[in-house]
C-alpha cells in the first residue's frame, strides 16, 4: 500500500499538549500510530493577510507523520471556516434549518479554499499515494484534485451527520456538492441512517451509478484510554475533585460548547432530577466541562450566554451554603485529566440532539473501572446510539426522560452497572479508531480495483 495522504480542515499541533476538542483529531491521531508514513495536510490554525499567490505550505516531520499545513486569510477564514462550514453546513447537516444562513458570497470563498488546497497539495502528491479526505469543510476538494489530474485513489470521510434529501436540499448549492462528491471512490459515513441518506441525495441529484458509500463508524484506541484514566486516576487533579466530593455521586459531561450538544436540554433534563428527585439534594454533584469552540461564529456566542444565564439559575435555586449543583468549565482539560475525570464520575451524561458519532461516549465507557463501572446516559440521536444499545437511552429533548434515566443510573445496583457496562466496553472494543481506518482503506483499495477493473 502507498503512503496515506491525510486532508482535513483542522490538523492537530503536534507539539501542543492539548489538543483541540474534537472527535476528528482525537480519532485519526489513534489510527494513525500504526501507519508506516503519513502526510497529513491542512489549515494551519493561524489567519494571515493575502501575499503574492498561495501560501507555501509548512513542513514539519514528528515521527512518522509530516504535517502539510497553510494558513488562511482573514477573508477565507471568515467566508470558507465560519460562514460556509459552520453557518451553514453544520446545522444543515445537524438537522437544524432554523440556524442555516445561506449567503452565496460565502459559498464561492468554500469553493476558493477548496481550490487552493488543491493547487497547493498536488506537488506534494507521490505516486502511488492514497487520499483520505475529512469532513464537511472539504466536501469538493476531491473534485479539485481530479480537476488537476490526480489520478491516484481519493476517498472522503464524513465525521457529522447528513441529512435527509428532503432537507439537504434546501442548501442552495446542494446539487453542485453532490456533483463534487462523485469524484470520490469511496464515501465513508458514521451510520447506516447517514449512508441511506447519502444514496438517497446522490440519487435525488441524478446519479443513476452514484459513488459507494459505506457505514464505518469511528472509534478511539479503549486499551490505551484505559490505561491513561487509571494512571490518572491516582493523580493530583482527580484526587483533588474526589476529595471535594466527599464520597457523594459525580455526574460528568464533556462537550465542546455546539448547539449540536443538546447541553441547554441537558441542563433543564438535570435541573428536573433535582425537582422530582429531591432526595439528591446536597448530594449529587454535576461537573459540565465545555471548551468554548468557534467563538467567531454568532450562534456560538449566543449560546455561550445562554448557558451561562442556565446554569446561574439552576445553581441559585438549588444550591446550599456548601453544595454547588453545577460545576461548569468552559475551558479544555488535559485528555489524562479528562480520563480520570471519567473513571472517577459515577454517570456519563451524553445527549447530544444529533452526532455523527460521538467519541466522549466511548472515552467514558473505556475509562471505566470493570469492578466498580459507573452508568452511560446516552442520547438515542447520538450516532454512537445504535452501537452501545446498554446505556440508558434518552430523547435529549424530554427533560423527564433524561431526569428518569439519571436517577435510574444514580440508584443502579453494581451488579446491572456490570452487566450494562460488560456489552458497552465489548462494543467499544470491537469498533475502535484502529478498524476504522483499516476497514475504511481496505473497502477504498477495493473499490478503486472495482472501478479500474
Ligand atoms: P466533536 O467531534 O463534535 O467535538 P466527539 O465527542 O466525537 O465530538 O469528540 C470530542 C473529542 O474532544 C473527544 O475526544 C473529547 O475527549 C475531546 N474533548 C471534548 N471536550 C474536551 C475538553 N473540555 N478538553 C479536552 N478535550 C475535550
Ligand atoms: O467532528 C466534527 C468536527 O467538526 C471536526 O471536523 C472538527 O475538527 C471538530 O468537530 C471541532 O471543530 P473545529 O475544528 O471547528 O474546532
Amino acid at each position: 500500500m502507498g503512503r496515506l495522504v491525510i486532508v482535513s480542515n483542522r490538523v492537530p499541533d503536534p507539539r501542543e499538549r492539548n489538543q483541540p476538542a474534537g472527535g476528528l483529531a482525537v480519532g485519526l491521531a489513534d489510527a494513525l500510530r500504526d501507519e508506516p508514513s503519513t502526510l497529513w495536510f491542512g489549515w494551519s490554525g493561524h489567519k494571515s493577510e493575502a501575499g503574492e499567490g498561495d501560501p507555501e505550505p509548512q513542513l514539519e516531520t514528528y515521527g512518522k507523520v509530516t504535517y502539510a499545513t497553510v494558513p488562511l486569510t482573514p477573508a477565507q477564514h471568515y467566508g470558507y471556516y465560519q460562514r460556509f462550514s459552520n453557518a451553514i453546513l453544520w446545522p444543515l447537516c445537524h438537522y437544524r434549518l432554523g440556524l442555516m444562513n445561506y449567503c452565496r458570497k460565502d459559498w464561492q470563498e468554500y469553493l476558493e479554499v477548496n481550490r487552493m488546497f488543491a493547487r497547493q497539495l498536488k506537488p506534494l502528491l507521490k505516486p502511488g499515494d492514497v487520499i483520505w479526505v475529512q469532513d464537511y469543510h472539504l466536501f469538493p476538494l476531491g473534485q479539485e484534485l481530479r480537476n488537476l489530474g490526480v489520478n491516484v485513489p481519493i476517498g472522503f470521510f464524513l465525521h457529522i451527520p447528513f441529512p435527509p434529501w428532503s432537507l439537504f436540499r434546501a442548501l442552495p448549492p446542494a446539487t453542485a456538492l453532490l456533483h463534487d462528491m462523485q469524484a470520490y471512490d469511496l464515501i465513508g459515513v458514521q451510520t447506516d441512517e447517514d449512508a441511506g441518506n447519502l444514496r438517497e441525495n446522490l440519487k435525488a441529484a441524478g446519479y443513476n451509478h452514484p459513488a459507494r458509500v459505506v457505514a464505518c463508524p469511528i472509534g478511539i484506541d479503549p486499551i490505551k484510554f484505559g490505561e491513561t484514566a487509571a494512571n490518572a486516576y491516582e493523580g493530583e487533579p482527580i484526587q483533588r475533585l474526589r476529595g471535594s466530593l466527599h464520597d457523594e455521586p459525580l455526574i460528568i459531561g464533556v462537550d465542546r460548547l455546539d448547539y449540536s450538544k443538546g447541553l441547554e436540554e441537558r441542563f433543564l433534563g438535570y435541573e428536573r432530577l433535582l425537582t422530582r428527585y429531591p432526595e439528591h439534594h446536597r448530594h449529587v454533584t454535576y461537573l459540565q466541562v465545555t471548551p468554548v469552540s468557534r467563538g467567531e461564529v454568532e450562534e456560538y456566542r449566543q449560546l455561550r450566554r445562554q448557558l451561562d444565564e442556565t446554569v446561574g439559575r439552576i445553581n441559585g435555586a438549588f444550591a446550599a451554603s456548601d453544595w454547588t449543583p453545577i460545576r461548569y468549565l468552559t475551558r479544555p482539560v488535559p485528555r489524562e485529566v479528562l480520563a480520570g475525570f471519567y473513571r472517577l464520575a459515577d454517570v456519563g451524561l451524553v445527549t447530544p440532539l444529533r452526532d455523527g458519532m460521538n467519541l466522549v461516549a466511548k472515552e467514558y465507557v473505556a475509562a471505566q473501572d470493570p469492578q466498580d463501572p459507573g452508568v452511560l446516559v446516552l442520547s438515542r440521536l447520538a450516532g454512537a446510539a445504535p452501537e452501545l444499545s446498554q446505556a440508558l437511552l434518552v430523547n435529549p429533548h424530554d427533560a423527564d426522560d433524561i431526569a428518569e434515566a439519571l436517577h435510574r443510573a444514580l440508584t443502579m445496583t453494581r451488579e446491572e452497572r456490570q452487566q450494562r457496562w460488560t456489552g458497552l466496553n465489548t462494543e467499544v472494543c470491537s469498533t475502535t479508531a484502529e478498524t476504522w481506518s483499516r476497514d475504511f482503506l481496505h473497502a477504498l483499495h477495493s473499490s478503486r480495483r472495482e472501478a479500474t477493473a
